[in-house]
């Protein structure tokens, strides 16, 4: 049996201790799965796949190769993935892993949103405001993502927003500025975001700069030769786009278009309605 037979074994367990501490008593398990769980097949080798667009459902793959492609593959009641989630955001919000993070910070900035959303955005750490706020995506950068996601017709509440990092990147002896999170930060917070995707399944995924990219997908590709061409985070399509920030930074046309069409094909990936008018956004003339 495998190492990571293992580790998926110690996290269901984990995961099915920690809802019983919440007082669920029942989880409905889908049969396959438990079937699988007695016969581990050999792991696929990596979680590489094919980058490729991926159908929006999810492939019905055998028991065997789901469990080992997520331990997402355990379907949760509505009841047990509330609580798994408030179990999650408990653990996140009292997380000292990082303790230069866990001194400088105001607040643990979790995730918001819906956690049945199937449109998920990753960034990659609270700034200022979101420390303030307790809130990803608040500050300059946020009110510009807000933006784009109501010009795709949805409202922030509908989808789901975190970051890689839950803690704002400390700057000491800076009074203002951001810094991009350090490799052993990103690898120390990472499995959170791992489990909210895990729980929420969205059905796409937008990484929202590079520092996304690489936390999600283990790629240091620059963001503008990535930006715009379907990946697959666990069987999840996984759309790269620039930052909001980037936007704040440079707003020719040119690149405002570039992102607005990375969402148009999220739009279409996900099957929500375009009009005429969503479809020329930022095209000249
Ligand atoms: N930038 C990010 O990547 N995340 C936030 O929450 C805010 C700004």
């Amino acid at each position: 049996m495998t190492d990571a037979y293992h580790q998926l074994l110690d996290a269901a367990i984990q995961h099915l201790e920690s809802l019983k501490a919440r007082g669920v008593r029942s989880v409905p398990i889908d049969p396959a799965n438990l079937t699988a769980l007695a016969r581990p097949a050999t792991p696929s080798p990596s979680r590489s796949r094919p980058e490729s667009p991926a159908p929006v459902a999810r492939p019905a793959a055998s028991p065997a190769t789901s469990l080992f492609a997520a331990p997402s593959s355990l379907v949760l009641s509505p009841e047990a993935k509330a609580a798994a989630f408030a179990d999650l955001r408990s653990r996140a919000m009292a997380c000292v892993k990082c303790t230069h993070l866990a001194n400088s910070r105001k607040n643990v900035v979790f995730g918001v949103g819906n956690i049945d959303a199937t449109l998920m955005f990753v960034g990659e750490a609270p700034g200022a405001d979101e420390d303030q706020q307790g809130e990803p995506f608040v500050g300059k950068a946020g009110q510009l993502l807000t933006k784009i996601i109501q010009t795709m017709g949805l409202k922030r509440n509908e989808v789901y927003i975190a970051n890689v990092l839950k803690c704002r990147p400390d700057t000491p002896g800076q009074s203002a500025g951001n810094r991009k999170p350090t490799p052993e930060e990103m690898q120390t917070c990472i499995p959170y975001l791992h489990e909210q995707i895990d729980l929420i399944k969205p059905q796409v995924l937008v990484a929202l700069g590079a520092t996304a990219v690489e936390g999600l997908l283990g790629k240091t590709v620059g963001i503008t030769r990535l930006r715009g061409n379907w990946q697959i985070y666990r069987n999840i399509p996984l759309m790269p786009t620039y930052h909001p920030a980037y936007l704040l930074r440079n707003q020719a046309l040119s690149e405002k278009r570039k992102i607005w069409e990375d969402m148009l094909a999220v739009m279409e990936k996900l099957g929500l309605p375009i009009s005429e008018k969503q479809r020329n956004f930022f095209l000249k003339g």
